[in-house]
């Protein structure tokens, strides 16, 4: 893949809440090359919708802050944007897709109208022009009798309809980087089969690099080249999509993919599906070992005391486990 478009480092965000400091992100890199589409999954909680809000400049503060790090994008770091230049770069070069389409479309604003916007202020195309080019665009996301529905607003459209709306949105100014948080989750399942394949068509015919956030790992390995796996605010491992699906390291890993129905990914082979046990601790809580410690059937002494880093396993592949190290330590994975 080409250069870098957008490179993460030691990105940590934390919000102050009235139970004390929760470390929602905490020490997260990673980088996403040019025309890449890499997934970000992991349990509710896990930190991933604020590493992409981090991304945007969108973290509500107070009670959310970004703690350290640097978010390089085409080299320049966002953190030291001022609210305009990161305005000018939402939409035009960086866009995103929410989960609900409802709260990020305007109810009182037509659809036509929220498409063309971002045409005017980023790219001062005339009312006309940006209204026929928003047409256009609601054609190419199979929007049915587009230029009619122009003067439609949200609610008059179904849900499959809306995100269409919204990815047409998104893509409207031919941003670089995509940032899809869980497109489909509202979504039945034929609407979201829909959508993906809309969103591969998309991707093949511009050079834009997507950051895909799912708790589908069907998804994934449908969409996506390399997965992060994201555990208590920190990514535990990062491998391309076949390493993550057919080697495994992480513990937590093993058992997201157990946990995942079998009709999930290729390969599944599991015949019933196993919890992993025990939740998340609160992120307020100061933890010295390895977060996942308390769930984990494989830990030993070292886990409990000292934190691992992101191991190499392999090229592209790495886990944050001291099992790497330790490797006598893994018991026989039921
Ligand atoms: N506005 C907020 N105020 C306080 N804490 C917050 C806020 N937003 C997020 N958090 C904290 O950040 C953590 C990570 O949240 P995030 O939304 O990134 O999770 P997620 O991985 O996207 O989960 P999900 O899969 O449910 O969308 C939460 O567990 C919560 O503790
Ligand atoms: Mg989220």
């Amino acid at each position: 893949m080409g250069d870098k478009l957008l490179e993460i480092e030691n990105l940590s965000v934390n919000f102050h809440t009235p139970e004390g400091i929760a470390r929602a992100v905490d020490g997260v890199g990673f980088t996403l090359a040019t025309g890449e589409t890499v997934g970000l999954v992991g349990e509710s909680g896990c930190g991933k919708s604020v590493t992409a809000l981090s991304i945007l400049g969108l973290i509500p503060s107070p009670p959310g802050q970004i703690e350290a790090g640097e978010i390089r994008f085409d080299g320049q770091n966002l953190l030291d944007l001022d609210n305009e230049s990161l305005r000018n770069m939402r939409g035009r070069y960086i866009s995103m897709i929410f989960q609900e389409p409802m709260t990020s479309l305007n109810p009182v604003l037509t659809i036509g109208r929220q498409v063309a916007e971002p045409l005017m202020i980023h790219q001062g195309l005339k009312r006309a022009a940006a209204f026929e080019r928003a047409a256009e665009w609601l054609d190419r996301v199979k929007i049915p009798a587009a230029a009619k529905r122009l003067k439609d607003y949200p609610h008059e459209l179904s849900g499959g309809m809306r995100q269409r709306v919204m990815i047409a949105m998104a893509m409207v100014c031919g941003p670089k980087l995509l940032i899809a948080d869980e497109p489909t989750t509202a979504l039945d399942v034929t609407i979201q089969a829909q959508i993906l394949s809309l969103m591969t068509d998309l991707k093949e015919e511009v050079a834009m690099s997507v950051l895909l956030i799912t708790h589908d790992l069907g998804v994934v390995a449908q969409m996506a080249s390399r997965v992060m796996v994201m555990y208590a605010g920190q990514i535990v491992e990062e491998a391309g999509v076949v390493d993550v699906f057919d080697h495994p390291f992480h513990p937590y890993t093993r058992g997201l993919l157990k946990s995942a129905p079998r009709t999930a990914y290729p390969g599944n082979r599991s015949r019933r599906l196993i919890e992993i046990p025990g939740t998340v601790p609160p992120l307020t809580r100061q933890l010295v070992g390895c977060k996942f410690t308390e769930r984990c059937r494989h830990s030993f002494e070292l886990c409990r005391q000292q934190q691992p880093t992101l191991f190499q396993i392999s090229s592209g592949h790495r886990a944050r486990c001291w099992l790497m190290k330790y490797p006598q330590n893994r018991r026989d994975d039921a």
